[in-house]
C-alpha cells in the first residue's frame, strides 16, 4: 500500500497535489512519500516482534539523504557496498554500527574508513577479501567483525541480471567452499567471525527459494557448530519484491514469519537487507508530455524524462504503471509507446499504453522510487531531475535539480 492516490480526479502525493509539487519544482522529478517509507519499514521491523533483528535497508535501492535520514531515525540498519554509500549514511544520521558492508570488490581505503568509523559487519564475497581485511585491521589495531556472503547455489526465479545466488554468479563464495574461510577466519588475529550471510537476488515474488537459501545456510552453521566456530548473527539479504503490475509476492509479514518458522528455536540475530520493497512503491518519477507524434505504425508520446532518469524498462524491459496526474476526456483513448528524448531505440518508460493524451498533460511512472534515480545518469548531457519528499501536507527538495554548469564542473580545458 501506498500514499499516491487520486482525490477529485487528481493524484495525489499525501495530501499534496502531484501538480502543484510539479509547478513548484519542474518537471521531470521525482517525488516520495515519508508516510509510505516508514510504513514499508516497520511492515519489516514489526514483524519481528520480541526477536532480536536488524533491519538493513540497502542503500543502493534509493540513496538520497532524506530517504536514509527518514529511515535513520526510526533506527535503520542500513547494507552499503561502497565508501560513497557509507558516507551518505553517516551524512544522513545514519549509526556506523548498524552498516553492514556487502560487495564483490571492496577496496583498501573503502575497508579503511569503514573499519575507522566501527561498522557492525563486513559481509566478505571473496577469498582474499579476508587477508585484506585482516591486515588493515592489523595496521589500525582492531579486530574487524566479519560474515562471509554464501553462495548458496539456489535459483531465485527472477530476471538474470538480478539473479545472484547461483554457481554462475559472481556474487558470494560457493557454499561447499565456505568451512574452509570459516576455519580460516577463525585463525587470524585481526578478525571476529561474527555471522554468515546470503543475498540471493531481487524482486523475489515467492518464499520458497529464500527458505531454499535458508535451510542451506543451516547446514552450514550446523557446521561450524561442531567445530566451535560460533556465530552471532544470520543475515538473509534483500530482495522481497513489490508489485509492479499483477505479481503477488509475499508481504514482508508472511516473508519473516516463514524465515522465523523454519528456523524454529535459535538464538541469533536476524539481519535482512531490503531495498526495493521498502522504497520502491514509496515513490514515483512525474514527467511531461512534449509532443504526439501519431505514425502508421506506432503512437508515440514524447515525454520529458528519459532513460537516463529512469533505466529500468530500457535495461531489464521491466514494467512500471504509467498514470496521468489529472485525467482527463479531451482525448481519445489511444495506445501510446512513452519515449524520452534520448537518442537509442531503446529509450522508453513504457509500451503500449492505453492512454488519453494532450501536449502539456503530466504522467506519474509508479513504482519508481527503487532502482530509479540511483541508476540515474548524465546520458545525452541531461542534468540529472529534481527529487521531493512529501510528508503529509509538507514538501522538502530533497535533491536540487542538476544545472548545465554542474554537468562539466571538473572538466577542463587542454592547457
Ligand atoms: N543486499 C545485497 C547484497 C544486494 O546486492 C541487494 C540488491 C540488496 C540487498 C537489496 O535487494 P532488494 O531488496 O532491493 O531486492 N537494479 C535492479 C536491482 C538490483 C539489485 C541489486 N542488489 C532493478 O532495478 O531491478
Amino acid at each position: 500500500m501506498d500514499y499516491f492516490n487520486y482525490q477529485n480526479n487528481e493524484l495525489f502525493a499525501e495530501a499534496v497535489a502531484v501538480q502543484d509539487i510539479v509547478y513548484q519544482f519542474g518537471s521531470p522529478c521525482y517525488i516520495y512519500s515519508r508516510a509510505t517509507l516508514e510504513r514499508h519499514w516497520r511492515a519489516f521491523d514489526g514483524a519481528f516482534g520480541a526477536i532480536p533483528h536488524l533491519v538493513c535497508y540497502a542503500v543502493k535501492a534509493n540513496s538520497n539523504l532524506g530517504v536514509l535520514n527518514v529511515l535513520a531515525r526510526l533506527g535503520s540498519g542500513f547494507d552499503i557496498v561502497s565508501l560513497g554509500e557509507m558516507e551518505r549514511v553517516l551524512a544522513a544520521g545514519g549509526d556506523a554500527k548498524k552498516i553492514v558492508f556487502s560487495g564483490v570488490g571492496k577496496r583498501e581505503d573503502e575497508i579503511l574508513a569503514a573499519l575507522k568509523a566501527g561498522i557492525r559487519c563486513f559481509n566478505i564475497e571473496v577469498s582474499g577479501e579476508l587477508d585484506r581485511i585482516n591486515n588493515l585491521a592489523g595496521q589500525l589495531g582492531v579486530v574487524a567483525p566479519v560474515s562471509f556472503r554464501v553462495n548458496p547455489d539456489v535459483d531465485a526465479k527472477t530476471h538474470p541480471y538480478i539473479s545472484t545466488g547461483l554457481k554462475e554468479n559472481k556474487f558470494g563464495i560457493d557454499i561447499d567452499t565456505a568451512i574452509a574461510e570459516y576455519r580460516r577466519a577463525a585463525a587470524l588475529p585481526y578478525i571476529k567471525v561474527v555471522g554468515i550471510d546470503c543475498h540471493i537476488g531481487s524482486q523475489l515474488t515467492e518464499t520458497r527459494p529464500f527458505l531454499d537459501a535458508l535451510d542451506k545456510l543451516l547446514e552450514l552453521v550446523a557446521t561450524l557448530r561442531e567445530e566451535g566456530i560460533h556465530l552471532h548473527h544470520l543475515d538473509l539479504g534483500g530482495g522481497l519484491g513489490i508489485c509492479y503490475k499483477d505479481e503477488q509476492p509475499p508481504q514482508p509479514a508472511q516473508y519473516i514469519q516463514a524465515v522465523l518458522e523454519r528456523l524454529g528455536q535459535h538464538s541469533y540475530e536476524i539481519l535482512l537487507e531490503p531495498g526495493r520493497a521498502i522504497v520502491g512503491n514509496a515513490g514515483i518519477l512525474v514527467t511531461q508530455v512534449e509532443y504526439l507524434k501519431p505514425t502508421a505504425n506506432k503512437n508515440f508520446a514524447i515525454v520529458d524524462a528519459a532513460m537516463n532518469d529512469l533505466l529500468r524498462p530500457s535495461l531489464y524491459g521491466a514494467w512500471q504503471e504509467i498514470i496521468p496526474v489529472s485525467p482527463h476526456d479531451d482525448a481519445p483513448l489511444v495506445h501510446w509507446d512513452i519515449v524520452g528524448p534520448v537518442c537509442e531505440t531503446g529509450d522508453f518508460l513504457g509500451k503500449e499504453r492505453l492512454l488519453k493524451l494532450a501536449v502539456g498533460d503530466l504522467l506519474a511512472v509508479r513504482s519508481a522510487g527503487a532502482y530509479g534515480f540511483s541508476m540515474s545518469s548524465n546520458y545525452n548531457s541531461r542534468p540529472r531531475v529534481a527529487e521531493v519528499m512529501v510528508d503529509g501536507t509538507q514538501c522538502h527538495l530533497v535533491r536540487a535539480r542538476e544545472t548545465l554548469a554542474q554537468l562539466w564542473a571538473g572538466e577542463s580545458l587542454l592547457p
